[in-house]
């Protein structure tokens, strides 16, 4: 789930009168915060921000943070003194830049980074972003602002709200976060900690938002929860939902041609989810499904509630739904007590499963989770030798399936320029990047597309408008056939 992007704001009537200011949001970590950074723009633009690329132009910094593994959150601390010395260039010059951190980071660390990091204006928690103008204000009289409440149902209201004037310009594929916080609590997760507990947005705020959104041009969404098919969110009768029927209610809106979800726990994979990807041709086939460990100790150790045989059969029902589904995982290394059994038993579970794309990462002790008090923690040479070893799986199962797909015709929903001239990018259904030559026109369009050549990152394609594989009718027959069976 590692994702860096920067969302841009276009100006809008409410904007050309405020006053001119520009805002530099650098995004760590997961699609939530990409989304939350997005969600923070629609609220700064009416405030007369514009988004810029250089930090030195920037009269408003917001790093976006990241908790998850140590590594990510001391990335937080090297940035802010990068910024240091361009804020006191700017001083120089008589220019003002506040600096704020949101995200995971500041709902764990609150105060403590602005007296880490004296240049910090503000600290605020993922649940507050919709409080930015007011905390701006603030934070402008001089003094220090930390914000850290949970009120997440105040913050989908408010925000809501803002999408409805929506001042962003939307890129063909967007996420929507539909739950947020998590009940779950895996021994070395900080996530219940700094996103606090599950909560659901209700059915009728997500269709409304995914109806604007395929109203100004996005064709895919994404999803969004820490635990998102745990969602269950209210209708207007008050009748609970969960995930699937969401998705058989989202396929109905016109104009949007791809749902996807993420991320989801095994334990929450129920028949009516299974039963939209073998229906729904709007469900992409491509499932984010972590199982972190394919020991049985080690996943009671790490209080994930299920077995590896209790996996196995999971991902059989899935591929008895949805044969051509590309599967995805996380997983963790030297987790405290792993023994070299405990990882043989994880790298069997990996060969047997035979992953589209995996990511691994060496268990990193985060302060407050039970993992980090644990004792028989793992050398870090250990965990290094694993990673090195796991990784090398994993590619070779990437690259086996990637090399499937040559010589198929799929969909590719076009997203944006290339690096080279007259090229574009775009995702198959499985969430791979295409490569094409392509005119800019089709940018936000669906083609049919040759796969002609696999890169190591990347597939490269051809357009091939005549003829569909694995797209539209031809992937309901693969469908149907797998239903009859
Ligand atoms: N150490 C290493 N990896 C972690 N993850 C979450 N917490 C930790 C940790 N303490 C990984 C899990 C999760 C992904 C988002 O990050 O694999 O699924
Ligand atoms: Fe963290 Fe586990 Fe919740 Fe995922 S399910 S967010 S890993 S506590």
């Amino acid at each position: 789930m590692t994702h860096r992007q920067e969302t841009e704001v276009v100006a809008d009537k409410a904007q050309q009168t405020a006053p001119k200011r520009k805002v530099f949001m650098r995004t760590y970590g997961c699609q939530m915060n990409v989304y939350d950074s997005e969600r923070m723009n629609d609220v700064l633009g009416p405030q007369g921000y514009s988004a810029t690329e250089n930090l030195e132009d920037a009269d408003l910094v917001i790093l976006n943070t990241c908790h998850i593994r140590e590594k990510a959150a001391e990335k937080v601390y090297s940035e802010l003194g990068r910024i240091r010395k361009v804020k006191e260039e700017r001083a120089l010059s008589g220019k003002d830049m506040m600096v704020g951190v949101a995200g995971c980071v500041a709902q764990a660390e609150g105060e403590e980074i602005s007296r880490r990091a004296p240049i910090v204006d503000l600290v605020f928690g993922p649940q507050s972003y919709h409080r930015l103008p007011k905390l701006l204000d603030e934070a402008k009289t001089g003094k220090k602002v930390v914000e850290t409440e949970f009120d997440i149902d105040a913050k989908f209201e408010h925000l809501s709200e803002h999408a409805a004037k929506p001042v962003m310009k939307r890129p063909p594929a967007a996420f929507l976060t539909v739950q947020e916080g998590c009940d779950k609590f895996c021994t070395f997760c900080v996530v219940p900690y700094t996103r606090g507990a599950e909560v659901s947005r209700s059915v009728q705020q997500i269709v409304e938002e995914a109806e604007r959104m395929a109203a100004s041009g996005v064709r895919e969404v994404t999803l969004l929860g820490q635990n998102v098919n745990a969602w269950h969110g209210e209708d207007a009768d008050g009748k609970t939902w969960g995930l699937g029927r969401l998705l058989y209610r989202l396929s109905e809106i016109d104009g949007l041609d791809r749902l996807r979800y993420t991320t989801s726990h095994p334990r929450d994979m129920d028949d009516e989810l299974i039963e939209a990807h073998r229906d729904l041709k709007t469900v992409m086939p491509y499932l984010h499904l972590p199982v972190q460990s394919g020991s049985d100790k080690i996943l009671a150790a790490m209080n994930r509630k299920h077995t590896r045989d209790e996996y196995f059969r999971l991902i059989d029902r899935i591929r008895n739904a949805a044969p051509d589904i590309a599967l995805s995982c996380d997983f963790i290394v030297g987790f405290p007590g792993e023994t070299d059994q405990d990882f043989e038993d994880t790298m069997d579970l990996i060969r047997r499963v035979e992953y589209g794309s995996a990511f691994s990462f060496k268990y990193s002790q985060r302060p407050g989770t039970p993992g980090a008090t644990m004792g028989d923690q793992v050398p870090e040479d250990v965990k290094s030798a694993r990673l090195a070893e796991l990784q090398e799986l994993v590619a070779a199962q990437t690259k086996a399936f990637n090399a499937s797909r040559l010589g198929m015709t799929c969909d590719v929903l076009l997203e944006r320029k290339g690096r080279n001239p007259g090229q574009l990018v775009g995702k198959s259904p499985w969430l791979q990047a295409v490569q094409l030559d392509a005119p800019e026109e089709l940018i936000g369009t669906i083609q049919a597309v040759e796969i002609v050549k696999i890169g190591s990152n990347s597939l490269f394609g051809r357009l091939n408008a005549g003829h569909h594989d694995l797209n539209g009718s031809s992937q309901d027959a693969i469908k149907e056939a797998a239903f009859d069976a």
